[in-house]
């Protein structure tokens, strides 16, 4: 049974290497909820994630049916946060508890 049919997997490779990742599912509205997001630790701050977001962004207006990316984050995680606002994603409401007692997440949009 596939895990994601209704979603995409995307990898970043150096030279062949899964460096990056991206997974994303999409609802029944057409909004593409991004879960993950991670570049390799050896490899980061090298504009490797701006980078494999771009993409995504790309191929999904490209694909031209989604209408919307969404996702969430930590609010001191400053270096996905500043790629999210460079990116063009609006800082939503704060989700308490969003990821179990006393863990928040802050909400993230980006209209297609
Ligand atoms: C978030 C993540 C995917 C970003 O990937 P990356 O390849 O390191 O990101 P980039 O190199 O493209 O960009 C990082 C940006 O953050 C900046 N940055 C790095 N550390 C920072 C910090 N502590 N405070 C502020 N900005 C910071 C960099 O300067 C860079 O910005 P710039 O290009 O304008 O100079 C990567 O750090 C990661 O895998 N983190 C662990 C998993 C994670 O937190 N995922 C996000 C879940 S919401």
């Amino acid at each position: 049974m596939p895990l994601m049919r209704y979603g995409r997997i995307y990898g970043a490779f150096i030279g062949g290497v899964l460096v990056g990742i991206i997974e994303m599912i999409i609802s029944e509205s057409y909004q593409g909820y991004i879960f993950s997001f991670a570049i390799r630790s050896a490899v980061r701050n090298l504009g490797y994630g701006e980078e494999l977001l771009r993409k995504v962004i790309d191929d999904v207006r490209e694909a031209g049916v989604l209408k919307e990316l969404i996702l969430t984050s930590s609010e001191d995680n400053s270096c996905a946060n500043k790629i999210y606002e460079k990116l063009g994603f609006k800082k939503g409401e704060k989700l308490l508890n969003e990821y179990g007692w006393g863990i928040d997440r802050i909400s993230w949009s980006k209209k297609l």
